[in-house]
């Protein structure tokens, strides 16, 4: 993706001429930005644990397009794919405790690979912001343009409904591993008669996707999350029937 300039042309024509090329190359890159960044991101996703390996990115790919499509509003839909590939790629350093950050490493490791492929700094800059703006802790900082606003729902949308619930189990599964102890317990303690311990149950579950359901700051966001919040409620009754020995 090297510049291609052309000494053939006279002084002022060649201004021309550039101004042109880099009209072309803005209009390429816009098309190839993509695939290009998930070229670059999918390898960092390699040791990558179940709930945020490769696959959470390409959903969150897939639902970040589902809600641009509804989302009304101009949106900078290359920006906000991108963003969605690489928003990950700092987890499973975080995860192997060798960063502390996995939203700002991402951010920064984001701007540095895609300036190496010649990237437009304006729209490096927009995929960082997007990045930087995709957690829930309290340094992270609110999403505040429609592409932030959209990775961030798409992101909290991939843990709800039944990939959600999954998801949630497998990160319960790992925070229990990294505290050396289990964190929660599955069981219904207002169901359960013989749950002798102080350990959350299944409401840490659903407290943690109802959080995520109440963060979504779209339109198109909220509808599909109230969906997938439905199905959640089905599962817990489901749950609780089965805790219960009645199904
Ligand atoms: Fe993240
Ligand atoms: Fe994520």
């Amino acid at each position: 993706m090297g510049r291609i300039v052309c000494c053939s042309q006279p002084p002022h024509l060649r201004s021309q001429l550039l101004s042109r090329q880099d009209m072309e190359r803005q209009s390429l890159m816009t098309q190839e930005l993509v695939p290009l960044a998930r070229k670059l991101a999918v390898p960092y996703y390699q040791n990558a644990l179940p709930a945020h390996d490769q696959f959470h990115a390409s959903r969150v790919h897939d639902i970040a397009r589902r809600l641009a499509s509804e989302y009304e509003g101009a949106v900078e839909r290359d920006v906000l794919f991108a963003a969605a590939w690489f928003h990950d790629i700092g987890r499973p350093l975080e995860t192997a405790g060798e960063i502390t950050d996995h939203v700002e490493w991402g951010a920064v490791t984001a701007g540095e690979l895609l300036q190496e492929e010649e990237v437009a700094s304006d729209r490096i800059a927009e995929i960082q912001d997007s990045i930087r703006s995709h957690g829930i802790r309290a340094s992270s900082p609110e999403p505040s343009t429609p592409e932030a606003k959209l990775l961030f729902d798409a992101d909290k949308l991939d843990a709800l409904g039944a990939v959600g619930i999954v998801r949630m189990s497998c990160i319960l599964g790992e925070q229990s591993g990294k505290a050396g102890d289990k964190i929660a317990v599955i069981d219904d303690s207002t169901i359960s008669e013989s749950i002798t311990t102080n350990l959350p149950d299944i409401s840490l579950l659903r407290d943690r996707a109802r959080k995520r359901l109440e963060l979504l700051c779209t339109e198109p966001g909220q509808r599909v999350g109230n969906a997938r919040w439905e199905y959640i409620e089905e599962f817990l009754d489901q749950f609780r029937a089965e805790i219960d020995a009645k199904r």
